[in-house]
């Protein structure tokens, strides 16, 4: 039987890497982001490797679009079996001086949007014996300084993602959070510029880094579940 993955984020980076993996391993993947031409190349690049594919346009800022995206899903689908949060967003300045909207932007796209989504596939994912990945970050583990509202908003997605488990497990739906550390993607490049340091994507690991590892965990037989997977550039950047 085929199996379903939906990826937000499946447009650019560790998303699109993941969508790659998974379609390569038979699943038809649903691809979700602003961006329609972004979401094209990736479907064009998993067709190109005989894999399947579909682009879906949606604003993860805006409720309604997520609502549209769920809607979507459900037309296509009665099922699913990998729900893969991916999109986010990231902002940074010191708690003294950035715009309060900065903190509202990413508990909207980082918090919100997938605590949302998974609401609203919930009963697909159940039907499945699906599973959930939220992609978080190693900014969790030691909040640096101007790093306050990102991290903030991916330690609360890990205590969604925490309860959520608690509360899905017994009915057969695992739950990963995924927490990586700076990888070559559009989003650490805008993070460089940021902290104004040259970008040297040799230092970083590469999308498909995470997107393997990740893989290895969603591949486990159904007797295990990995809860976190932690993977960090062989050489740390400070
Ligand atoms: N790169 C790193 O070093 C790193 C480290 C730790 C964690 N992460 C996390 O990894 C995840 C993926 O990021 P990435 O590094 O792969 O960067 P990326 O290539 O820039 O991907 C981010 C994705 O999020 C999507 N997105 C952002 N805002 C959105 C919105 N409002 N609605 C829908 N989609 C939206 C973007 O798609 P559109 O532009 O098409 O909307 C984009 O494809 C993020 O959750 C990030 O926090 C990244």
């Amino acid at each position: 039987m085929k199996k379903i993955a939906l990826v937000t984020g499946g447009g650019s980076g560790i998303g699109q890497a993941l969508a790659q993996r998974l379609a390569a391993e038979g699943h038809f993947v649903f691809l979700a982001g602003r961006n329609a031409q972004k979401l094209e190349t990736t479907c064009a690049l998993i067709g190109q490797a005989g894999g399947r594919a579909e682009a879906l346009t949606a604003d993860l800022a805006d409720e309604a679009s997520i609502r549209q995206l769920a809607a979507q899903i459900k037309a296509r689908t009665p099922t699913l079996d990998v729900l893969v949060h991916s999109a986010g967003c990231f902002r940074m300045g010191t708690l003294e001086s950035a715009h309060i909207a900065d903190l509202d932007d990413l508990y909207q796209v980082n918090l919100r949007a997938p605590y949302l989504l998974t609401q609203l596939l919930y009963a697909l994912l159940l039907k499945a014996a699906g599973q959930i990945v939220f992609i978080n970050s190693t900014a969790i583990l030691n909040p640096g300084a101007n790093w306050g509202a990102y991290a903030a908003t991916k330690a609360a997605l890990r205590a969604m993602a925490d309860s959520l488990r608690a509360e899905i497990n017994p009915r057969g739906v695992r739950v990963l959070t995924v927490i990586p550390g700076r990888t070559d993607t559009p989003m650490q490049e805008q993070v460089h510029q940021l902290e104004n340091r040259p970008y040297q994507a040799d230092r970083l690991m590469r999308p498909d880094d995470v997107a393997l590892m990740t893989m290895q965990a969603l591949n486990l037989p159904p007797s295990a579940e990995v809860t976190e997977i932690v993977v960090r550039p062989a050489q740390k950047l400070s």
